[in-house]
């Protein structure tokens, strides 16, 4: 590789998985769909998709993946190459700066490979259009050129399939949203499926860990195989200072108390959330901007990460005004909760807004 080459690759691909925390998250991602814990819908989806297009000698169709941060987009992408045989490219739609740099991506693909563009929705409208073609036809349409010289020239590709990962749908333009034969929406794990992450993640680490100290990682998780594995970490890091190294419901407990992440998995932020709507704004409701400028939060952080659980447990209600608190928000903080007139809008209703 020269250095141009170089260059290119580590601004625009991330070689493999994103390293977290120190520790390469890698070793503790599943490599197959039968080794993958959650996702039952997703996953029977996928293996259809998979076996009809090896039985085709196809690649698959162009897969887009939505939902929360942390859920498996990207280990879900490597499991579809690795089923596949085939090899998987990483980048990031903020990543790509240029149309040459999309350009070069796509025409350096090898036939059948996969190209996962996480964050997708951040692809500048311009560079995405290079997708239109590429995606639908398998070809690069370049102009060379300026004013009446220009020259429009077809460069086709191999066969490839685009994953693109995704917060929300709803961010992604039309046009690119269509051309995704195959569109998913990951759902956040129930803590029975995070509980079997946590102890074959501690398996891999060579933790010993109880049932009830698993299970009690795993409801603190907010639905989230990332943050249980990051738990796990910090959890095995005060069993091995505070105990014997084995983590049991007392230490897990006891860890997580230290770092302020509660029973429901709600950390300081997620408390900050509710308690800034609760004071400032009497139980909401309050535009999200308003409430990341009071909070000192970036608003696409407070919808992205913290309120999809919020919304999920009940605490949070998203109304054609804003946020609100519900009453088990109010009761989960100790805070006596006070009808809000702003609550019911017709019929005591809350409207929520469409959330994609
Ligand atoms: N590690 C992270 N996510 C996982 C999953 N869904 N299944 C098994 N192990 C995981």
């Amino acid at each position: 590789m020269d250095q141009n080459e170089f260059d290119f690759e580590s601004r625009i691909m991330s070689s493999s998985y994103v390293e977290e925390d120190g520790e390469n998250e890698n070793s503790l991602r599943p490599h197959s769909l039968d080794e993958y814990i959650g996702q039952e819908k997703a996953k029977d989806n996928l293996q259809i998709l998979i076996n009809a297009a090896k039985l085709r000698g196809e690649c698959i169709d162009h897969v887009l993946l939505y939902g929360p941060p942390g859920l498996g987009k990207t280990t879900l992408s490597a499991i579809i190459a690795s089923e596949m045989g085939v090899n998987l490219r990483i980048t990031s739609g903020p990543a790509i700066e240029k149309r040459g740099d999309l350009a070069a991506l796509l025409s350096n693909l090898g036939e059948g490979d996969v190209l996962f563009i996480d964050e997708i929705h951040r692809l500048p409208r311009t560079i995405e259009e290079i997708l239109y073609p590429a995606m639908e036809d398998y070809a690069l349409d370049i102009i060379i050129g300026k004013g009446p010289a220009a020259r429009s020239i077809h460069l086709p590709l191999a066969h490839f399939t685009l994953i693109g990962a995704t917060t929300r749908a709803g961010q992604l333009s039309t046009p690119l949203r269509d051309r995704f034969g195959v569109q998913m929406r990951l759902e956040l794990y129930t803590p029975e499926e995070l509980s079997l992450i946590v102890k074959r993640s501690a398996a891999i680490l060579d933790v010993p860990i109880d049932e009830d100290g698993a299970m009690e990682i795993a409801s603190r998780s907010r639905g989230t195989p990332r943050i249980a594995n990051r738990l796990l970490k910090r959890v095995r890091d005060y069993a091995q200072v505070k105990g014997n190294g084995r983590i049991t419901l007392d230490i897990a407990r006891g860890a997580l108390d230290m770092l302020e992440i509660d029973e429901l998995g709600l950390d300081i932020t997620d408390r900050r959330v509710l308690e800034t709507i609760i004071r400032f704004y009497n139980g909401g409701p309050v535009g999200l901007e308003a409430l990341a400028a009071t909070i000192g939060e970036e608003a696409v952080t407070l919808e992205d990460v913290c309120e999809p659980y919020l919304l999920q447990i009940g605490f949070l209600a998203r109304t054609m005004r804003g946020r609100m608190v519900t009453q088990l928000g109010y009761e989960h903080l100790g805070i006596p909760y006070v009808q809000n007139n702003n609550m019911a809008t017709s019929g005591g209703q809350v409207s929520l807004m469409d959330e994609e």
